[in-house]
């Protein structure tokens, strides 16, 4: 566990699901950052946390034990050759916006990817949201595309951006040796 503004970034655990999603939630509800129209399940997110255990990291920031976000990884695509390259996300409840504590947990989660020897970082970002495009951009990644209104929410479409982050070089650390996929 890590002491960082007031507070403290550490593994994600089952009881944090609520907190998380209740943010998640939030956020899919009001804005387009997100591009699911309803509400997560608490069932269907627990069932994502247990396949990443052991893989793909997930961190939450607390304070006085009131989650102030949680930042997280997952597989980028399935096939085996992508096994090194991590899709990465983060969601800070309103209040604990705009105070520099997406760099701070977003950094953390990049530290965490690089030790366990993953090559590349990546980030979805709906447009428009110039807070995550500035994070991006301030923690090293580049803007590498962007799929044109690719997505409806809202009442409108949206466009994403797609930023990447090398992390480590070389060859692929067999510590990351996909299970054989289809
Ligand atoms: C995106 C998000 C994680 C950024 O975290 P944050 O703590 O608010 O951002 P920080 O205070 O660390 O600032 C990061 C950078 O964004 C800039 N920034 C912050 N809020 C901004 C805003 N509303 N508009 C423009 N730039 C902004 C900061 O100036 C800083 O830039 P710098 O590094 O060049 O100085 C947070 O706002 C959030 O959770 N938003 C809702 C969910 C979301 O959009 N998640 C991203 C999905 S891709």
């Amino acid at each position: 566990m890590a002491r960082s503004k007031d507070g403290s970034i550490r593994s994600a655990c089952q009881g944090d699901l609520e907190s998380i999603l209740e943010i998640l939630n939030l956020e899919i509800l009001t804005s387009a950052s997100n591009f699911h129209w309803e509400p997560r399940a608490l069932a269907e997110l627990e069932q994502e946390w247990v396949a990443a255990q052991g893989s793909y990291p997930w961190l939450v920031f607390e304070h006085d034990g009131v989650l102030g976000g949680f930042a997280k990884a997952s597989a980028f695509r399935s096939k085996q050759a992508y096994g090194w390259t991590a899709e990465v996300t983060i969601y800070l409840a309103p209040l604990a916006r705009g105070q520099g504590l997406g760099q701070v947990l977003y950094k953390a989660l990049l530290e965490e990817l690089k030790l366990r020897g993953f090559h590349l970082a990546i980030g979805a970002i709906t447009r428009p949201n110039a807070a995550s495009e500035s994070l991006h951009s301030s923690l090293g990644f580049r803007q590498i595309g962007v799929l044109p209104e690719v997505g409806w929410k809202m009442g409108a479409w949206h466009d994403v951006s797609y930023w990447a982050k090398q992390l480590n070089d070389g060859p692929a650390d067999d510590r990351l040796l996909p299970e054989p996929r289809a």
